[in-house]
């Protein structure tokens, strides 16, 4: 009984060195959210998508952009992005606890960047 005890610890202990020697180090690429140029279909449908569609059933699907220039939350002129009603409204409470920061920040550079469909 005492010999298989102790088979039993070595066991363990092999187990936990295989586990520990497994862990990889995980390489992760700083993104400058400020340098990047953003694309609706690549960055934000999906955030319109998974964080606004539960409520606003227009930004779920492709249609999505029509719906937002149709309803004019969003200008094409880029120096007026500020003064779109999408980018007032992701600024106020709205948006609290559903945006994370880099979201909310991708959202309005896409709109600085001239809002395409891009
Ligand atoms: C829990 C439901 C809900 C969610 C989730 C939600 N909204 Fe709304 N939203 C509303 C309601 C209700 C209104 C109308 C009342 C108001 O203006 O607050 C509205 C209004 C708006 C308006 C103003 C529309 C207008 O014509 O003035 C914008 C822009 C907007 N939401 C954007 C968003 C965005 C972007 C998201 C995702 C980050 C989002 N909403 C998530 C419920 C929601």
């Amino acid at each position: 009984m005492k010999r298989n005890n102790s088979l039993v610890m070595i066991c363990f202990g092999i187990c936990f060195i295989i586990i520990i020697f497994s862990c990889e180090k995980e390489t992760i690429v700083p993104i400058n959210l400020e340098d990047k140029t953003f694309s609706f279909s690549e960055d934000i449908q999906s955030i319109l998508d998974s964080k606004c569609s539960g409520c606003h059933t227009d930004l779920k699907d492709e249609n999505s952009y029509d719906f937002l220039s149709s309803k004019d939350w969003i200008t094409t002129e880029a120096t007026k992005a500020e003064d779109s009603k999408l980018y007032e409204k992701i600024n106020t409470s709205h948006v609290d606890g559903r945006l994370t920061s880099v979201e909310k920040r991708s959202l309005e550079l896409w709109m600085e960047q001239g809002a395409e469909n891009n």
